[in-house]
């Protein structure tokens, strides 16, 4: 395959791709570098046509060996849907939604955990364990599933039903805390030597990404290879955005796209808002946020381990980052959905009232190619809706 070695965000550090490794000794994120010479005389914009509509499609820069591991539930290549009634509203001509609730456990989460886990499998994990927000769980819980392997999950309390369920129903081992995501991290950094779990948390492995970043291969494959030129995407740990990077910069240099990039646009709740309130304090690390609450579930990261890498890309990609109330994203919901159909996630809702921010400071025009992620399925969330 066309991995050439893993290297560290932050201090450079060269790492040996083929054994379990969670993070750098100096405790931040490894990603994946590849031979991109050599993955692009086989991978072309022209052999795509022909592929499988799985995340898959791009296997030359992903980075499992042997395709016996391979796990999938049909994971990613989900659709790009103009949103011209909602566009239309807002007096935005070119407004897309990449809806990425119609993935497998419906969230965006499948993609990472599907490169992830086959990945784990591949390098000889036993068990696997993550602490959730609810949807990184839930595709745990089913990847797992496919691979044989126990998974162990943490979950606060409080995270939606639906999420609880359905890793029960797939077999997971799940403990709810009375405590915030990163007690959960918290719980399983401790016991997983003594319990032989492999940590599969978010950026704590360097797999995730990959899997996530074929969003940004998808983008530029469904835009005729331009990217638009604004993205909002609902920011938690924030695998998507750094994977979407990570994914712009190898098609770059594989040829298939230009240098221009779309502006990056972090979107978080009032309630947790850790990027948003570094952003604007020209912070290159988020701020913890002890009391971190809101409804959209996934949003509720008070501290994330790759905070330094999104801030980054914010910068160098011309964006910002935004924060909505809990009361504006779950009005977004019931707009999104009567004008387009789509019930979408609240993390994926908070992109409208984001946007229409950024609308009104100029900061978007009314002809920028402008997405919106919508991360999720609203069916996970019911109660948030009563
Ligand atoms: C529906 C949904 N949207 C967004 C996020 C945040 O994603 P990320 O951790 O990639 O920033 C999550 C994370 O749990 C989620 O479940
Ligand atoms: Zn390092």
């Amino acid at each position: 395959m066309n991995v050439t070695h893993l290297y560290c965000s932050s201090c450079g550090k060269e790492h040996d791709a083929r054994k379990l490794i969670n993070l750098c000794e100096c405790g931040k994120p490894l990603m994946v570098a590849y031979d991109l010479e050599r993955a692009a005389s086989t991978l072309t914009r022209e052999a795509l046509a022909g592929r499988v509509a799985s995340l898959w499609r791009y296997r030359e820069v992903l980075p499992l060996e042997d395709d016996r591991n391979k796990l999938t539930l049909g994971e990613g290549m989900t659709p790009l849907l103009k949103a011209e009634r909602l566009g239309a509203q807002l007096g935005l001509s070119n407004l897309f939604i990449k809806d990425e609730g119609v993935n497998p456990t419906g969230s965006f989460k499948a993609r990472g955990m599907a490169v992830a886990i086959s990945m784990a499998k591949e390098l000889g994990a036993q068990k696997l364990a993550v602490p959730s927000a609810g949807n990184a769980a839930g595709a745990l819980a089913a990847y797992a599933a496919k691979a044989g392997l126990p998974a162990f999950i943490y979950m606060p309390n409080d995270t939606p039903r639906a999420n609880i369920v359905e890793c029960q129903q797939t077999g997971a081992q799940v403990t709810l805390i009375d405590g915030l995501i990163t007690d959960c991290g918290k719980i399983i950094a401790e016991r997983k030597q003594a319990e032989g779990w492999f940590d599969v948390s978010t950026l704590k492995e360097p797999y995730r990404v990959e899997g996530k970043k074929t969003m940004g291969y998808e983008l530029a494959e469904q835009f005729n290879w331009e990217l638009p030129d604004v993205i909002l995407y609902p920011t938690g740990g924030g695998t998507g955005l750094i994977g979407m990077w990570k994914a712009f910069d190898e098609m770059e240099r594989m040829g298939w796209i230009g240098a221009h990039r779309p502006r990056m646009i972090t979107v978080q709740a009032e309630g947790c808002a850790p990027i948003v309130k570094a952003f604007a304090a020209g912070a290159t690390a988020g701020v913890d946020v002890p009391d971190a609450h809101t409804v959209a579930a996934g949003l509720r990261v008070p501290k994330a381990v790759g905070d330094f890498i999104m801030l980054d890309i914010l910068r160098k990609s011309g964006g910002t980052a935004v924060s909505v109330t809990d009361d504006e994203l779950i009005a977004a919901v019931k707009e999104i959905g009567s004008a387009e159909g789509i019930f979408a996630a609240p993390e994926g809702a908070a992109c409208l009232p984001a946007l229409k921010r950024l609308l009104a400071d100029g900061d978007v025009r009314m002809d920028d190619r402008v997405v919106i992620f919508n991360t999720g399925c609203g069916l996970k969330y019911l109660e948030a809706f009563s």
